[in-house]
Order: structure tokens, then sequence, then C-alpha cells
């Protein structure tokens, strides 16, 4: 059993932190939060095999409070430790602002200070990540995170104030931050150095985050999801997300009514085409039209369905019988024609996937009856 201690549990990468380790096998996991009793930081310091020292202010009202809490505390731990001859491994969140003559930066760079001492003098390991801006779900609005108040306010309608677009951003993922602390659990000190660095830092600007911001608030207009493949967009996309209000996490598509039922488009993606469904009455037969480089998926998520395909320059009817009842997909690939019919008494819906979005100017969709031949036969 790794019996786990976490300081400043309560914040935004203590919440993340703490819940990956009750993930963890083998871990028992104890928080200290700001008020609680010193009496139970020291039992808790006892038993500990690690901390992860978290605990600390960004914004304090006096700015005292940085030498108190941020020095202090950690001072008062190490202490402890030492008195008591107990060793354990401590992870410290410090800040790059560390390598600054500010009351934060230096009440930082003196809690490094404390613990380089203690692991100099006890052989304890002793990790110290310097972290830059760190993102994520939970970090709080107007406090220590750009993203986390351009994230609230965009999300909430509000303006933002921006100061200087040019500002460059170092920034960190939470979900990163964690896996390297969760690495420290098991982790052996195999080097003679104290700092380690987050796996993947991100660069941007506060410019370009607020335009990639609103990009993503405009998804629920566009239907455009941004490139996934990027992961900063990834996260601030999932991180924007996190920002919305309890009552805001729908939002209405537009409907395509005609006489055959109705067409909806639900998501789309410059990299991924777009996903779209179709309710279609009765006897409804669409399609009979084809595609050089456009395909499809169709599949029938309610009611029954015969899809009919025909190669555009052949006789042969290719014909499947798809339901709700044993869930297909059935692949429509370039220059052949295709129709789907409702072969329900009811309503029959549809979900679809195009590998491109659907371009005014250039639909490649070209009308062509898939049994045209057999139709005009039995004309003559
Ligand atoms: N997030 C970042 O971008 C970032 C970057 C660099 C470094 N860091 C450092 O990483 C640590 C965690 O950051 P965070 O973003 O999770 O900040 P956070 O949300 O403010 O969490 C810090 C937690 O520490 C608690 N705390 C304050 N004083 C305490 C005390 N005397 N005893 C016990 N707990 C106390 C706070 O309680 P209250 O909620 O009651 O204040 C809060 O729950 C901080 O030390 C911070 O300086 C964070």
């Amino acid at each position: 059993m790794i019996n786990v201690l976490v300081t400043g549990a309560g914040g935004f990468i203590g919440k993340n932190l703490i819940d990956r380790l009750h993930k963890e096998k083998g871990v028992s996991v104890k928080q200290y939060h700001r008020g609680d009793d010193p009496s139970l930081l020291y039992r808790h310091l006892n038993e500990s095999d690690i901390i992860y020292h978290l605990a600390g202010v960004n914004r304090p009202q006096r700015n005292a409070e940085f030498a108190r809490i941020n020095s202090g505390l950690t001072e008062l731990i190490v202490n402890y430790l030492r008195e008591n001859q107990k060793t354990p491994k401590i992870v410290f969140s410090s800040s790059t602002q560390a390598a600054f003559d500010t009351p934060y930066g230096l009440s930082k760079k003196a809690a490094e200070e404390a613990l380089k001492n203690y692991s100099n003098e006890t052989g304890a390991e002793v990790y110290i990540f310097r972290l830059p801006g760190v993102f994520g779900k939970w970090c709080k609005p107007h406090y220590n995170s750009v993203v986390a108040t351009f994230c609230h306010e965009i999300s909430h309608d509000n303006e933002i104030e921006i100061h200087d677009a040019n500002k460059t951003l170092e920034l960190v993922y939470i979900d990163d931050v964690v896996d390297n602390f969760i690495d420290c659990l098991t982790r052996k000190k195999t080097e003679e150095k104290f700092y380690y660095h987050i796996s993947q830092i991100f660069h941007t600007t506060v410019g370009e985050l607020a335009r990639q911001l609103y990009e993503i608030k405009g998804t629920r207009k566009s239907l455009i999801i941004p490139d996934m493949s990027d992961k900063l967009t990834k996260y601030l996309y999932t991180t924007y997300l996190s920002y919305l209000d309890e009552n805001n996490f729908s939002y209405d598509l537009p409907v395509y009514q005609d006489e055959r039922g109705s067409l909806v488009e639900l998501i789309k993606s410059h990299q991924a085409g777009q996903v779209f469904i179709s309710t279609s009455r009765k006897g409804v037969i669409r399609g009979n039209h084809y595609h050089h480089t456009k395909v499809e998926k169709f599949c029938v998520i309610k009611g029954a369905a015969t899809i009919k395909l025909r190669k555009i320059n052949s006789d042969e009817l290719i014909t499947y019988t798809v339901s709700d009842q044993n869930i297909q997909i059935v692949d429509i690939p370039p220059g052949f024609t295709h129709s789907i019919e409702n072969v329900t008494d009811g309503e029959m819906i549809v979900l679809f996937w195009a590998n491109e979005l659907f371009d005014q100017d250039n639909p490649d969709t070209f009308p062509l009856k898939v049994q045209q031949i057999k139709d005009d036969e039995k004309k003559g």
C-alpha cells in the first residue's frame, strides 16, 4: 500500500489528481485542506510515503500570505518530517514564476529551497515541477488562469479584456500534469536533480487563445468542430465545455423539412466530413444519385429500409435490406447510384456520414435513378 497525502486537495490540480489517485490500485489517499487542524496534517505526515504538496496561494488579499502559505507551510512540513525522522517523497507544484522577484515567485523559490535542503539532509526524494499556466476542467475563473477566465466569460456571453494580444502563453494541460504526478508514485530517482518538466508544453498567444475559444463557441452555429488532431485545440475544446452552465448543455439545430420528411445536420468537420440524420415518411425513397469522390455510410436507426445500388455503367442491381433490429452500416462507394426506401409503416430515421462537407457550389451529386433501366423497359 502506498500512503499518499495531498495538500491543497480541494484546489484545481488537487481535485483532478485525487480523482486519478483513487483509481490507482494499492494507494490510500489522505487530504489536507485549508482550515484543517494542523494536528491532522501531522498525523498524515507520520503515515505518508509520498506527499503531493499543492497547497498554495496565487492572489491572496495580503502579500504576507505568499510567505505564510507558499513557503511557510512548506517549511512547517519539512521541519516536522525532519524532526520526526520521516523521509517521504515530495512532489511540489512550484511555478515558472519562481524565477522572478515577485512576492509569489519569491515565496515559491523559498519553498523550493526548503525542499531541496530537506532532500539533501535526509536523502528523501524531492520532485519540483515549475509549472507554467495549467488549464483544464475545474480551474477557477478570475484567479490564476487566463484560459479559465476566457472560457468562463466567452461561454457566458461576456466580453473579455485583452491588453496585449501578442503576449505569449506557455500552457500545460491538467491531464498531462496529473499523468506526470502519477508517474512519481512509483518512480525511483536515478539522477541527482530536483527539477522536472511536464511532458507536453503548449505555446500560444493571448490573441490566438481568444480566437480559438470564440471559434469553439461558434461551433454550435457552424456545426464545424475544430481539428481534434491538434492537441491544444482538443484540450481547449474540452476545457471550454467544462465552463458551460448546467442549463446550457443543449442547443437547437436547423431542421430542413419537405414532403419526404426532414434532414438535420449534426456535426461537421473539415478533416472528417459530416454527420446528419434524416426522417422519412412511409414509402419515401431518397437518393437516386451518385458521387465521384464523396462516399457515405448509411445506418438505419429506426424502422427498416431497402438500400439499392447500381454501378453507373452497369445493369446489375445490388439490394441491402437493413433495419433497427440489426444495426448495420451500408457503405456507398463512389460511382454507384443509390437509393434508400422506407419500407416500414411508420417513420424511418437514418444516420448518415459523408466524408466531405456539403459544398453548394460543387455538390459532387449527380441525379440518376437506380432502377432507371428497368423502369424504362417497363414503359416500353
Ligand atoms: N494552476 C496553475 O496554473 C499553477 C501554475 C503554477 C503553479 N501552481 C501551483 O500549484 C498549486 C495548485 O494550484 P491550483 O491551480 O490547484 O490552485 P488552487 O485551485 O488555488 O488550489 C490550491 C489549494 O490550496 C489550498 N490552500 C491554500 N492555503 C492552504 C493552506 N494553508 N493549507 C492547506 N491548503 C491551502 C487552497 O484552498 P482555498 O481554495 O481555500 O484557497 C486551494 O484549495 C498551487 O501551489 C499553485 O501555486 C499552479
